[in-house]
């Protein structure tokens, strides 16, 4: 659509104002000069009226006898009526009887209006140049077939008509000029200004920018406009924040459950992994404990007889690896049994964690390795003391293994704390840490990087299975070279 700025509209609306005005202007101007040039012919007509009354009066004829040239001198006066140029008495056959132009007297004018005048008994009025001078001529039907004649100018009419013109077009203009003048004093502060700001803010709206603000002190309705306009912003910067904000809400939140879905997912493998190992380690743990029984029996009944210092060495050596399989297998046969859910109770995590330490407490000091308890006070948690403690007995262990790799001493440093309705302990050592490739394998039953004879590698898989059971998680983060920490979580007594 085409625009048309606003000066352009107030100045088509004046153009259309000063026509209708100069319009009107015209018309009255019109309609005056006429009614003027009407009232000069009708008082010029009631003047050949008296000097046709006049000179026909028997009064009149009566001292014409006695005072010769009288009748030129009513003439010659009747002519010194404003605006009067001449008069004239001409009988029907054109001869001029009297005028108030000198020589004329006697002469024969040919004006065929002189007999239609006579005639119809009605007076002519028409135009003639008189002196080089646009005059009107009345012709006026007198007595006794004489026609009066007064030639009269208009001058003064039109000098009146002209000086009225200009007044009323000085008036009309001077007050489109007034109105101008004020439209366009007020319009620029009122009007002009504050849309220019409305139109310079929309455009920086539109390259998104919401911090503008109309500032204006106009109490029109553009005001208004400027107020509702500033409103409208901030509504619409408030939307925009609360969009971001909702946005960003969004991206953490998906990315929270895409990071819990993992984890879980996670843990689903880990325990699909760990029950199919479980139920196969089961059935050859089982296999394998009758024969390692009479292994281990007849081993034994043949060190009672054998007496040979190297085949009792042998036979001992038989009897202790013997030995070792047969509790790598007890182990394997708890870690295949079903949990059993009876045994839980309400115990103190603290507690068990301190349990534990004391167990190891002898072993730790010979091996030159600290325990910093960092606890905090902690609510009870529903659970089995044993298998917990069990727990933390091979974390703290692996702890000190991983430390003694890279240090003579160390320090375990062991956390508990609440974090809503769970129950948190966390142990942290400072030891060799774990090669990211191992990480999702240290679960798995049998995994261990220990020498042979010093890990069995069922350790965490066994407290991955306890944690399980107590419908908690447990989580690592390790950096190799700088230190481990295992993370237990588990729900709090309700
Ligand atoms: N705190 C730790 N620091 C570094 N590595 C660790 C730590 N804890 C566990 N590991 C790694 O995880 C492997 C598996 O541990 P897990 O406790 O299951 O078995 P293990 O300690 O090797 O043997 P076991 O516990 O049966 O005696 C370990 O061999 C070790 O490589
Ligand atoms: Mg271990």
């Amino acid at each position: 659509m085409k625009k048309y700025s606003l000066y352009s509209v107030i100045l088509g609306v004046i153009s259309i104002m000063l026509l209708i005005n100069i319009v009107s202007i015209y018309i009255s101007v019109t309609q005056h000069r006429e009614d003027m040039i009407k009232a000069a012919i009708e008082e010029k007509t009631h003047l050949a009226e008296i000097i046709d009354e006049t000179m026909t009066s028997p009064l009149w004829i009566y001292r014409l006898a006695l005072v010769p040239g009288m009748e030129r001198a009513f003439i010659e006066e009747m002519s010194e009526f404003e605006d009067v140029k001449y008069i004239r008495v001409v009988s029907s056959d054109g001869t001029i009887y009297k005028s108030s132009i000198k020589g004329e007297w006697g002469k024969i004018i040919k004006e065929p209006d002189i007999y239609r005048v006579i005639k119809s008994g009605k007076k002519i009025v028409k135009d003639q140049d008189f002196e080089g001078e646009r005059i009107k001529l009345i012709i006026y039907p007198g007595h006794r077939d004489k026609t009066i004649w007064v030639g009269f100018t208009l001058k003064r009419v039109e000098e009146a008509i002209r000086v009225m013109l200009i007044r009323d077009i000085s008036f009309s203009l001077g007050g489109i000029a007034a109105v101008l003048l004020t439209l366009f004093l007020t319009s620029k502060e009122v009007i002009i200004d504050p849309l220019k700001k409305v139109t310079e803010a929309c455009r920086e709206i539109g390259k998104g920018n919401l911090d503008v603000k109309i500032e204006t002190k106009s109490k029109t309705e553009i005001g208004e406009l400027a107020d509702t306009f500033n409103e409208m912003t901030l509504e619409l910067a408030e939307a925009k924040d609360e969009l971001v904000r909702l946005n960003l809400h969004l991206e953490e939140k998906v990315e929270e459950r895409t990071r819990q879905l993992k984890e879980a997912q996670e843990q689903l493998i880990q325990s699909a992994k760990m029950a199919t190992i479980g139920t196969l380690a089961g059935g050859i743990a089982h296999e394998i404990n009758n024969p390692l029984g009479a292994i281990l029996t007849n081993t034994q009944m043949l060190l009672m007889e054998v007496k040979d210092p190297d085949q009792r060495e042998s036979l001992k050596l038989i009897e202790d690896g013997t030995r070792r399989c047969r509790d790598i297998v007890t182990t394997l046969l708890k870690y295949s049994r079903k949990p059993e859910l009876g045994e839980f109770k309400s115990i103190n995590l603290n507690d068990v964690i301190n349990d534990a330490c004391n167990l190891l407490q002898h072993q730790l000091n010979n091996e030159n390795i600290k325990i910093k308890k960092e606890y905090t006070k902690v609510p009870n948690i529903e659970g089995n003391a044993n298998e917990l403690q069990q727990v933390f007995t091979n974390l703290i262990l692996n702890a000190k293994d991983a430390i003694k790799r890279i240090r003579k001493e160390g320090e375990i440093i062991i956390r508990t704390y609440q974090e809503d309705k769970l129950v948190v302990a966390q142990v942290i050592d400072n030891g060799c840490g774990i090669p990211k490739e191992n990480i999702s394998k240290i679960f798995d039953p049998f995994f261990t990087t220990k020498d042979v004879g010093k890990g069995t590698g069922l350790g965490l898989s066994i407290t991955y299975k306890i944690i399980e059971k107590h419908n908690g998680r447990i989580d690592v983060s390790s950096n190799v070279g700088e230190g481990t920490t295992f993370t237990i979580k588990l729900p709090k007594a309700e």
